[in-house]
């Protein structure tokens, strides 16, 4: 049986002295938030305590009308996580993470959180680590996973853990799609049916670029000529398409991640797939 929780001291005490997997989620769950859900069980074991948080994150919206339009639906939310055996779903209202007269302590993720993603979202990545640290604070998990869909949302969160030394283990999860590659997002809603249907080429081009570079291409061109290939979806409006090492460096010969941001109508689709570089590519 799934419970519900929505004040802090009410969690604490129904979480004291247990083994805490820890998923933390903005709500209008789905498939890609079920996988999450499901590795952390794994991982926990069935004696864990598997714990969702949903919280719409005030301080990570860049937009107030952003914000405003958030899907929210907490039944369904609590129904998708008791079909994955979920035992909390910590609901909180902002009052409780930030509460006015106990201030958060605010994180500040450096240089990671300026580009990509935190050039078109400033203080996004400021606002993220400041929630998971304290939902860390708060849920005290011995594991927690994170999609790897927001590759650069993993790469703050792992910086944070590592620099302030916090015991939890961070495990990525694979990006889950939609049958024509689209990876799931709460955003997908929000696409004409037209939109939707091109949207697929996003991924399409992260598989085209690593095509590139299996054949002996160089980074640079490799992503030119998929910008290119691009052009020709009007509807398309790209934003980034870059290759970077694991860690959001320049990339070197080894494992390195692919990442593409573009605009379809008013939604911003972000999507990335990992890559293998040998010499020849850089
Ligand atoms: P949200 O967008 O709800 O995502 C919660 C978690 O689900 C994140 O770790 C995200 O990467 C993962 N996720 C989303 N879509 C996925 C997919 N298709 N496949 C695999 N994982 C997927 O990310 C946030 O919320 C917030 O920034 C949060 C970390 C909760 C802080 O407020």
């Amino acid at each position: 049986m799934t419970k519900v929780i929505h004040t802090v001291a009410e969690f604490q005490l129904e979480i004291a002295h247990k083994k805490v997997g820890a998923v933390f989620t903005m709500g209008a769950l789905h498939q890609g938030h079920a996988a999450l859900m499901q590795k952390c069980r794994e991982l926990i074991g069935k004696d864990g305590l598997l714990v969702v948080t949903v919280f719409v994150n005030p301080t990570q919206f860049n937009d107030p009308k952003d914000l405003e339009k958030y899907p929210r639906d907490l039944e369904s939310d609590v129904k998708l996580c008791s079909e994955n055996s979920v035992d909390i779903v910590f609901a909180p209202s902002v009052s409780e993470i930030y509460p006015v007269n106990e201030p958060v302590k605010k994180i500040d993720p450096g240089k990671i959180s300026e580009i990509l993603e935190g050039e078109s979202r400033p203080g996004h990545f400021a606002g993220v680590a400041t929630v998971v640290n304290r939902l860390l604070e708060i849920t005290r998990p011995v594991v927690t996973c994170f999609g790897e869909k927001d590759f650069q949302q993993l790469a703050v969160v792992r910086q944070m853990v590592s620099e302030f030394e916090i015991a939890v283990n961070v495990v990525g999860v694979p990006t889950v799609r939609e049958a024509d590659g689209l990876a799931m997002s709460s955003r997908n809603q929000r696409l004409s049916k037209e939109h939707r249907e091109i949207s697929m080429h996003i991924y399409e081009a992260l598989n085209r670029v690593k095509k590139n570079l299996q054949s002996g291409m160089k980074v640079w061109s490799s992503i030119e000529e998929v910008k290119d290939w691009l052009k020709s979806f009007t509807e398309i409006h790209l934003d980034y398409l870059t290759v970077l090492s694991p860690e959001l460096l320049n990339p070197g010969p080894g494992l390195a991640r692919v990442l593409i941001a573009a605009k379809i109508g008013d939604v911003r689709l972000i999507d990335n797939i990992e890559c293998e570089l040998s010499a020849i590519n850089v």
